[in-house]
């Protein structure tokens, strides 16, 4: 069990998603020094969901007494020429994420691996949210352009995405932040 493609790929996310949260990190304090704050909320909120998915995936692997490691995070893009390369980026990681998670659902499956296929359910329902709420701030953030206050007051009406994690997300070790 423990030398499954499937508990590879997942231990594997564990760091993806903390490389997720250190990456939107990084886009959260380039917004606040640039002075937009309603788009740095949104990016600290995100922040703490990927966290939070990290810690996820920990719990489910506490709760099948499989080892668990924390591995240190990857590289993070800090410097942007403009309002839009950070949410393009943000964009391209949750695609990007969602191919990691549909990679271990197919091993999951291809391993007979129920217990593991359902967890990974609200993950992919997930994903489908997080790509369809980057793809909509790009549009906006692209049909603004330089209207950066009609951009900001988008995303403080509109709240993207900011619903916290839904009723059905598994537990997160030591509690969802
Ligand atoms: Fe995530
Ligand atoms: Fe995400």
């Amino acid at each position: 069990m423990s030398d499954s493609k499937f508990l590879q790929l997942l231990r594997e996310q564990v760091g993806h998603e903390f490389n997720a949260h250190q990456q939107y990190i990084a886009i959260a304090v380039w917004f606040d020094a640039q002075d937009l704050p309603q788009l740095a909320r949104h990016y600290y909120r995100q922040a703490i969901e990927e966290r939070n998915h990290a810690m996820m995936i920990v719990q489910y692997m506490l709760d099948r007494d499989l080892s668990v490691e924390i591995p240190g995070s990857g590289d993070v893009v800090n410097g942007f020429e403009d309002v839009v390369t950070p949410i393009k980026l943000a964009l391209a990681q949750e695609k990007q994420v969602t191919s990691q998670i549909e990679a271990i659902f197919a091993a999951a499956r291809a391993e007979g691996d129920a217990l593991g296929e359902q967890f990974l359910l609200w993950f992919l329902k997930e994903q489908v949210e997080e790509v369809a709420s980057a793809t909509t701030l790009l549009t906006v953030a692209e049909r603004a352009g330089s209207n950066l206050f009609d951009l900001e007051n988008y995303v403080a009406r509109e709240q993207i995405g900011d619903g916290g994690e839904s009723a059905d997300a598994p537990d997160a070790a030591g509690g969802v932040l």
